[in-house]
């Protein structure tokens, strides 16, 4: 039967840590030149812009020996108003797997279920998990460990958060989030966590406090890609959640500094922060790439 992966909790938790120890393989150079997707059309069907998601799995699609199709929505008959039941049906006939970028997470649990082959989610308005698994296996490698890892989350209880929410449930660390009331991560995402995790997961309003005994201090932009119309009344509401040199200073000294990017310079980290020596953003971009080819592996290999 064919599997997806819509949020990290379409694996379990020994799946997760098996994706992400092959990824870490993968990135050092094993089976570089076997082929596993040869043969294999994915799609990448994209309703929001993107440079990491979309290039990373075009390179590694490649990599693996598939062929990566590109599909902007806007340019398809859904964007005429084909339903996404049907076109789930019809590309099946086509492809081999595809990663969708789109906004309600509905829209990309409902084409799974019309389709044929696997679905990865490349981001909804509510998850992110091939970008929390390069979170994960960035931990990992700077700090040799995800369980009891404490990561501090200052911002907004987005799409990241929640994905994030969902990998400290399943891997052992703890989470403490730091957001302004009204901005906090799904509460059915944090119920179903809090049920499964062994480790803390908290909420806070004061960025210091949760910054404080944080191995790693992370962020994500205010303004979320859909979100635009409140983009003046979430600046001025998350002011005080920005990621400076003040309060990285309020972490464990050898605490890393983590954004998914694209990063809004100014707002929610500052360049000083971001380019500085705790910072690891760059890696995390750069895991995308072998973390992206692992699911796919795992999803599509024969
Ligand atoms: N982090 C991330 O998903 O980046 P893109 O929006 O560039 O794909
Ligand atoms: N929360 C951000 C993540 C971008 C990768 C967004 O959804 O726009």
């Amino acid at each position: 039967m064919k599997r997806d992966f819509l949020t990290l909790c379409d694996f379990s938790p020994d799946e997760v840590r098996g994706t992400l120890d092959r990824a870490i393989a993968l990135k050092r150079g094993a089976d570089k030149s076997a082929c596993p997707l040869i043969g294999k059309s994915i799609g990448l069907i994209f309703e929001k812009a993107s440079t990491r998601t979309r290039i990373s799995f075009e390179a590694g699609i490649y990599q693996l020996g598939g062929h990566p199709v590109y599909i902007n929505s806007g340019e398809t008959q859904l964007g005429r108003g084909e339903t996404i039941a049907d076109t789930a049906r019809v590309l099946s006939s086509y492809l081999d797997g595809v990663v969708i970028r789109t906004f309600a997470h509905e829209r990309i649990v409902e084409f799974a279920a019309n389709a044929g082959m696997p679905v990865v989610n490349g981001l909804t308005d509510t998850h992110h998990p091939c970008q929390v698994l390069a979170d994960m296996m960035t931990i990992k490698e700077k700090k040799g460990r995800l369980e009891g890892i404490r990561i501090a989350y200052i911002g907004d209880g987005n799409n990241v958060a929640n994905s994030l929410i969902e990998a400290a449930s399943m891997l052992g660390l703890e989470l403490v989030l730091a957001c302004p009331e009204g901005y906090e991560p799904d509460p059915f995402v944090l119920e179903k966590a809090r049920e499964r995790a062994k480790s803390e997961i908290l909420i806070l309003r004061e960025p210091r406090e949760a910054a404080g005994r944080a191995d790693v201090i992370y962020t994500d932009v205010w303004v979320s890609m859909g979100e635009e119309k409140k983009s003046e009344e979430k600046k001025k509401r998350f002011r005080d959640f920005q990621i400076n040199e003040a309060l990285l200073a309020c972490a464990k000294p050898d605490a890393i500094v983590m954004h998914c990017l694209p990063a809004h310079r100014g707002e929610e980290i500052t360049s000083a922060v971001m380019d500085g020596p705790q910072s690891v953003v760059f890696q995390q971009a750069a895991n995308r790439l072998h973390t992206g080819k692992a699911i796919l592996e795992k999803l599509l290999a024969r």
